[in-house]
C-alpha cells in the first residue's frame, strides 16, 4: 500500500503574507497579529494589509472601500446564469463556477492584478447572498455603496440593517479567515496560478478545495454535531460513540497547529462578547472539553484541540446565518488571502510540478518491431 504522507512538514515557497507557528498557536498577516486586527480594523483595513503590505492611510482606505463599494453589482449574465442551476447544486460549486463566468478577457490577463484580486472580492458576498435569497424564495437585495464589506454582506442576506455588534463579530471572523499560509486551497489556487492561468481560475481551483469537510466544510457538520448531542448530559456518550467507531470529530484537529487554533480563541471570545453566554454556548463549552480529555484518552499523544470550524460554528449560528451559508462565509474571508497569494505567486512564478515515487509494478523493456 502507498505512503500517505498529505505533503505534511513540506516547504512549498516562501511568502511575507502570513505565518503560523503551530506549536506556539501564532498567527501574524504581514507582521501583525490576526487577533489583534480582528478586533481592531475592518474587513477592507485587513484586506488592503494583506494586498499591499501595509496598513492603508485614510485617503487609501477611502478609495479601497469606494473601489469595492463600485464592483459589487453582479453582470446580468451572471444572475441569469445564477437562477438557471437547480437548487440541489451546493452553494460552493456555484460559486465556483461564478468565478469562471467572471474571466471575460479583461480580467484573465496574465500577470492577475490587485484591481482584478478587488473585483472578485467584492463581488463574492453578493453572489452568495443572491443565490440564498433566490432559494428561498426572496427578491435578491441591490448593495447599499454606504455600508462597508461586512455590513452589506449582512444587509445583503437578511434585507435589514445589521446592528452593530453583528457587523463586528461578523467582520472578525472574515478577517481571523482571511489568510493562514499554505493551506489546501491556497496552495491549490497557487498551484493554478503559477501555469500562467488566470486570477478566476485560480480562486475558482481554490473554492474547489475549500469545499470538503477536512478544510472549509466543517463548521456545517459541527452544527449538526451540537444538534444531535443536544443537552450536556448527552456529550460525553455521543463523543464516545463517534470515537469508538473510528470517527473523526468535526471541528478538532489540525495539520499544523498542536495547540488551541488561535483563531478559535479569537472567535470564542468574539462570541461571548457578543451574545454572551447563552445555552447553546454553554453547550459548545462543555463538548469542547469533553471532546479534548476524549480525544487524549483515544488518540494519546495526536495533541488534537479544538480548530477555527468549532467556533466558527457557534459565531455563524449566532448571527442567524443559516447552516447552509457557513462555507461560503469562510470563503468571503478567505478569498483575501488567496488573491494576495495569487498576486505574490506571478512576481515571482516557477511552475509547481512535484515529483511522485512510483510503486506498481515495472514491465520488462518490450522489443519494438514493425506491424506488417
Ligand atoms: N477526531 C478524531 N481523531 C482525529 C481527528 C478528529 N477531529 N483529527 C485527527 N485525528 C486523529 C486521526 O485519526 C489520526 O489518528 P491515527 O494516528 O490513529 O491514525 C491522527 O489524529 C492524525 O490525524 P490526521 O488525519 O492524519 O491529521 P491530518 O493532519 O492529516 O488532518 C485534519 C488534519 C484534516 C484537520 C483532521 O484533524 C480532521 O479531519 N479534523 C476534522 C475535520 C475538521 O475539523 N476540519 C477543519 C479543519 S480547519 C480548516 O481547514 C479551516
Amino acid at each position: 500500500m502507498a505512503k500517505v504522507t498529505g505533503l505534511e512538514g513540506v516547504v512549498a515557497g516562501e511568502t511575507e503574507i502570513g505565518w503560523v507557528d503551530g506549536e506556539k498557536g501564532y498567527l501574524v498577516y504581514r507582521g501583525y497579529w490576526a487577533k489583534e486586527l480582528a478586533v481592531s480594523k475592518s474587513y477592507e483595513e485587513v484586506a488592503y494589509l494583506l494586498w499591499n503590505g501595509h496598513l492603508p492611510d485614510v485617503e487609501e482606505l477611502a478609495q479601497l472601500k469606494a473601489q469595492m463599494a463600485a464592483e459589487r453589482e453582479l453582470p446580468e449574465y451572471l444572475r441569469k446564469m445564477l437562477d438557471l442551476y437547480p437548487a440541489s447544486v451546493p452553494l460552493m460549486l456555484v460559486l465556483q463556477s461564478a468565478m469562471a463566468a467572471l474571466g471575460d478577457q479583461e480580467n484573465t490577463t496574465w500577470p492577475p492584478t490587485l484591481k482584478q484580486a478587488v473585483r472578485l472580492t467584492a463581488m463574492l458576498p453578493a453572489i452568495i447572498a443572491y443565490r440564498y435569497r433566490s432559494l428561498q424564495g426572496l427578491e435578491p437585495l441591490k448593495s447599499l455603496p454606504e455600508l462597508g464589506h461586512a455590513a452589506n454582506y449582512l444587509y445583503l442576506l437578511t434585507g435589514k440593517l445589521p446592528e452593530e455588534a453583528h457587523v463586528k463579530a461578523l467582520s472578525a471572523y472574515l478577517i481571523l479567515c482571511m489568510e493562514h499560509g499554505m493551506n489546501a486551497s491556497t496552495f491549490a489556487g497557487r498551484v493554478v496560478l503559477s501555469t500562467e492561468s488566470d486570477i478566476c481560475a485560480a480562486v475558482g481551483g481554490a473554492i474547489g478545495a475549500m469545499k470538503g469537510p477536512l478544510h472549509g466544510g466543517a463548521p456545517y457538520e459541527v452544527i449538526s454535531m451540537l444538534e444531535e448531542i443536544g443537552t450536556k448530559e448527552r456529550a460525553e456518550p455521543w463523543l464516545r460513540e463517534k470515537l469508538e467507531g473510528g470517527e473523526k470529530l468535526m471541528g478538532f484537529g489540525h495539520r499544523i497547529y498542536k495547540t488551541k487554533d488561535p483563531r478559535a480563541e479569537a472567535l470564542q471570545i468574539a462570541t461571548l462578547a457578543m451574545i454572551g453566554k447563552d445555552a447553546s454556548f454553554d453547550l459548545a463549552l462543555h463538548v469542547e472539553a469533553t471532546a479534548v480529555k476524549l480525544l487524549e484518552e483515544y488518540k494519546p499523544g495526536r495533541r488534537l484541540f479544538t480548530n477555527v470550524e468549532f467556533y466558527a460554528a457557534a459565531i455563524l449560528k449566532a448571527l442567524h446565518l443559516a447552516p447552509e451559508i457557513f462555507t461560503p462565509t469562510f470563503t468571503a474571508g478567505r478569498i483575501v488571502g488567496w488573491t494576495a497569494h495569487l498576486l505574490e505567486q506571478s512576481e515571482n512564478n516557477r511552475i509547481f510540478r512535484p515529483q511522485s515515487t512510483y510503486i506498481g509494478p515495472i514491465p520488462e523493456e518490450p522489443v519494438l518491431t514493425g506491424h506488417s
